[in-house]
């Protein structure tokens, strides 16, 4: 049986920028920009994300697609069979978990676009209504579990569907939809009475605000909102068709993910500061200063339908990526029909995801270092598993892969003549300069 694979290159395009582009972009990094000083944070984000983020990407892209294979038959073939396909098996497991508890709050993008649908926000609430609606709700034991169910649920039958047939078709009605929402909104966030202090914040650098922690906070957002170190990037390139420019793709995918981070941020940051609020407000800022914004400004029923319809399908497009990998490797390498491996990895996740989504409430009392299971999953994974898996994927194509092997990828044999004069730079980044950044931000951030 031959394998599956992307249709077409607008399809392959989207589908990876679908992966990137997610609850990272519009609910993670917004909130990083608040509590790391606004503009200056975004100038070190976007710096790292082409210095450091793009050449880790293309490297997931040369092993993916050299390969052929699902992540862990990539690190095995390409390495001659060697340990370091257990580094393959990592970035399978990797995305599971960060699967579950993503899953989680895909759950509650669910509960709260039904919310918008009957205009919960409207009709003048405080702010302190809506904290109190949000922690209601995500410290209760049912509602938030049935959402979880859902999300997995779907994100489960797409991929069923296959790369053809489920993801790329999802990604490519979804992708562009999910653009013209988050732009239409960032536009009329604009328009609004004192939305001028929210494009300061964001444009306006304060570099005193910017220290070791704040560049781990960035390098960290970085790698997630780029799905790397997790086989995501890896398997979904196992599926391009070799006559693909990677770097064309890489960077058109790098740049896709930046610009939605940013839209986002105007989306939100203007209409924040047009009603007099702070943006400082972490995770909360997505789930109770924006209902609370929706509630205030005219048409805000419509705008907020908009919204979480948008961060659903955001999510979604994401968690197929997560998922994909290693349903790959059970089918490939394990010999499970794809709806086996889909049904059994829809099993594990939502085992896990329960017990995150029931660390808000019943199981809140358990605490790891100091948080709840969600908080241990999500610092976990992406503060460090993913910061790992990033360092060994670079490290395998700097120091293992045979450097003609990586430029043969690289310039599709030769005949990319762009891509072959880029090469040195590139080979020098991915030899050096990333990990040697990766491990001393890294660092740094922990002192
Ligand atoms: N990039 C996705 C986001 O920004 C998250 C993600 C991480 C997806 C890892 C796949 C793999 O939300």
């Amino acid at each position: 049986m031959s394998r599956d694979s992307f249709g077409s290159r607008f399809g392959a395009l989207v589908a990876m920028a679908g992966s990137a582009v997610g609850l990272g972009n519009l609910w993670r990094f917004p909130y990083l920009v608040g509590e790391n000083g606004g503009a200056a944070f975004i100038i070190v984000y976007i710096i790292l994300s082409f210095l450091i983020c793009l050449p880790i990407f293309i490297s997931e892209f040369v092993v993916g697609r050299r390969s052929q294979k699902n992540a862990y038959a990539a690190f095995r073939d390409l390495s001659g069979g060697s340990a370091w396909r257990w580094v393959g098996l990592f970035t399978i497991i990797v995305p599971l978990i960060v699967l579950s508890y993503y899953s989680v709050i895909g759950g509650w993008s669910i509960e709260y676009l039904l919310k918008s649908i009957t205009f919960s926000f409207t009709g003048g609430e405080s702010q302190s209504a809506m904290n109190t609606m949000f922690s209601d709700f995500v410290t209760s034991t049912w509602g938030p579990l049935a959402v979880h169910t859902g999300f997995l649920l779907a994100t489960t039958l797409i991929v069923v569907f296959g790369i053809k047939g489920g993801i790329e078709k999802f990604s490519k009605v979804m992708m562009p939809l999910l653009f013209v929402i988050v732009l239409g909104i960032a536009i009329y966030s604009l328009t609004l009475p004192g939305a001028q202090k929210g494009v300061e914040y964001l444009f306006n650098p304060d570099f005193s605000k910017i220290d070791a922690k704040a560049c781990a906070a960035a390098l960290g957002q970085a790698f997630f909102s780029l799905s790397l170190g997790f086989g995501t990037i890896m398997t979904y390139a196992s599926y391009v068709d070799k006559k693909e420019n990677i770097m064309f793709q890489s960077t058109a995918t790098a740049v896709s993910d930046l610009m939605f981070a940013l839209i986002a941020g105007v989306a939100i940051m203007p209409a924040v500061f047009a009603f007099g609020l702070n943006p400082q407000s972490g995770p909360g800022l997505v789930f109770e200063t924006l209902p609370f914004v929706f509630g205030q400004m005219p048409a805000g029923g419509f705008v907020a339908i908009l919204f979480f319809a948008a961060l659903l399908v955001a999510a979604l497009t994401s968690s197929i990526s997560m998922l994909e990998v290693a349903v790959a490797y059970l089918v490939e390498e394990k010999k499970f029909s794809r709806a086996a491996a889909c049904t059994v990895l829809f099993v594990v996740c939502w085992i896990v995801g329960t017990l995150c989504s029931l660390s808000f409430g019943p199981l809140s009392h358990i605490k790891i270092d100091g948080g709840n299971l969600f908080d241990f999953f999500d610092n976990l994974s992406s503060n460090i598993l993913m910061t790992l898996g990033s360092l060994l994927t670079v490290l395998f194509v700097g120091w293992r892969l045979k450097k003609t092997d990586v430029y043969d990828e690289f310039t599709n044999g030769g005949t990319l003549s762009r891509n072959a004069k880029l090469f040195g730079v590139l080979w020098f980044l991915i030899r050096y300069v990333c990990p040697l950044a990766i491990i001393s931000i890294f660092i740094s951030g922990l002192l």
